[in-house]
């Protein structure tokens, strides 16, 4: 959407080229072959040492050690940071959530990457690939897409009578009459990600553009102090006062929020489809396999909005063997790979024919409704300084989800910062 474009030119008044950090050869020949590391999140699938030990059965000479980051986006972007200020080989291959593309770009902290040599971005979703670029130049490979879906207990709504909700107030009326069945005793309405970490920026977000206020304009602006902004961030302020959403969701990342729900603790829940095949596991740890479905994300007067998610790999500026970081994330990107990632992990694949694959989805009934939140999801800001731009986003809807501030104090706090941090 605009947004994107207009935060190109913003993204240039940040300093662009000008804070380059003598890395990246833009350009310049990806060579130097031999092992590499793979700097990634935590791996929460299970999958990614299949994955791996795939490329190194076949690339002994050039085999992959991956480096375990932690779960929080935060802790992870802040250790790739590290890296690269030292301008240290650590991690030749970096998993990029897709913010943070203008700041190691700019900061020339990963390689630009030549278009023709990747065959897998002619067949990836043009919004993945939008997130990939700083200035029209390519820095990193999108692998996956996330779009946030509303899961809920299909066995407990079907008993109560209810179809998934469109909307909050549905939402709400939907648990009340599940709240009042036996099985539904105590259970928690809905959860999402309200940690102080980058996911409450994404479910801030959600709400914002789901009650249809933005938090930056098409314009590029901030314009986040407005009536339907509030409205947006009332609906998770009043859902955490009545107890809709439990108190203890406000220290839920993902991985909190996930255990809650395949303990059977929550009747709906706002999560990434990772969550899918995870709540589906047969080996005891899923109290809700087989119980659950997904629907869009529900929104004020209609169905919401989900915030762009995803990762991409980049090839570190500092690192040595770069044609071996290339060839990895090809190899990655490929559609074998994808396929099986989407398989093993439920992860959403950048490869878009995958979601019409039929059989595919008479196997994974969620790609379809995945494949509408993506189409349909808002990018976050693409700036170089997304770190504070995230800092505030975070910091202003904790203070009203804690009620330390009342939202409407909240939002006007926020956009006088967003104003002084997004100049153009
Ligand atoms: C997921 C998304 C990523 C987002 C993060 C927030 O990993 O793919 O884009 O920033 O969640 O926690």
């Amino acid at each position: 959407m605009a947004v994107a474009s207009s935060l190109v030119l913003l993204a240039s008044a940040c300093g662009g080229d000008e804070e380059a950090g003598g890395g990246a050869t833009t350009g310049g020949a990806l060579e130097g072959r031999g092992p590499i590391t793979f700097a990634t999140g935590k791996d929460t699938s299970g999958f990614l040492p299949a994955q791996v030990s795939a490329w190194n059965s076949q690339h002994p000479e050039e085999k992959v050690t991956v480096v375990e980051l932690p779960e929080s986006a935060d802790g992870q972007r802040q250790q790739m940071v590290q890296a690269s200020q030292n301008k240290q080989d650590s991690f030749s291959v970096l998993n990029l959530d897709v913010v943070w593309t203008a700041e190691f770009a700019a900061n020339r902290w990963v390689e630009e990457i030549p278009r023709d040599s990747f065959p897998s971005l002619s067949a990836a979703i043009p919004a993945t690939i939008k997130t990939a670029e700083y200035r029209g130049k390519l820095y990193a490979v999108p692998i996956t897409s996330d779009g946030g879906m509303l899961y809920y207990r299909k066995d407990l709504l079907t008993k109560a009578g209810v179809q998934p909700p469109a909307t909050w107030a549905e939402m709400a009326t939907a648990c009340q009459k599940v709240q009042a069945l036996p099985e539904g005793k105590g259970m928690g309405c809905y959860a999402g990600q309200f940690e102080k970490y980058e996911g409450l920026t994404v479910n801030f977000s959600e709400a914002i553009n789901g009650a249809g206020g933005v938090v930056v304009g098409e314009d590029g602006k901030p314009n986040v102090d407005t009536p339907e902004a509030l409205a947006g961030l009332e609906f998770l302020v009043n859902a955490f006062k009545s107890g809709a959403i439990p108190k203890a969701a406000i220290t839920y990342k993902e991985e909190e929020g996930r255990r809650a729900f395949q303990d059977g603790k929550l009747l709906f829940h706002r999560q990434w489809p990772y969550q899918y095949a995870l709540a589906s596991k047969t080996d005891g740890s899923s109290k809700v396999v087989g119980k659950f479905a997904v629907a869009p994300l529900p929104g004020l007067n209609g169905p919401g909005v989900s915030t762009l998610g995803g990762h991409n790999y980049a090839i570190s500026a500092f690192a040595k063997n770069k044609a071996s970081a290339a060839d990895f994330i090809k190899f990655m990107a490929s559609e074998e790979r994808q396929s099986a990632n989407l398989q093993a992990s439920s992860q959403a694949p950048a490869w878009a024919s995958l979601y019409d694959d039929t059989a595919l989805q008479a196997k994974f009934p969620y790609l379809t409704p995945l494949k509408a939140s993506i189409e349909k999801a808002q990018p976050r800001p693409a700036v170089v300084k997304y770190g504070d731009v995230t800092a505030a986003i975070q910091e202003a809807a904790y203070d009203a989800l804690t009620e330390k501030k009342q939202p409407k104090q909240a939002l006007t706090d926020l956009q006088t910062k967003l104003s002084s941090l997004i100049t153009q």
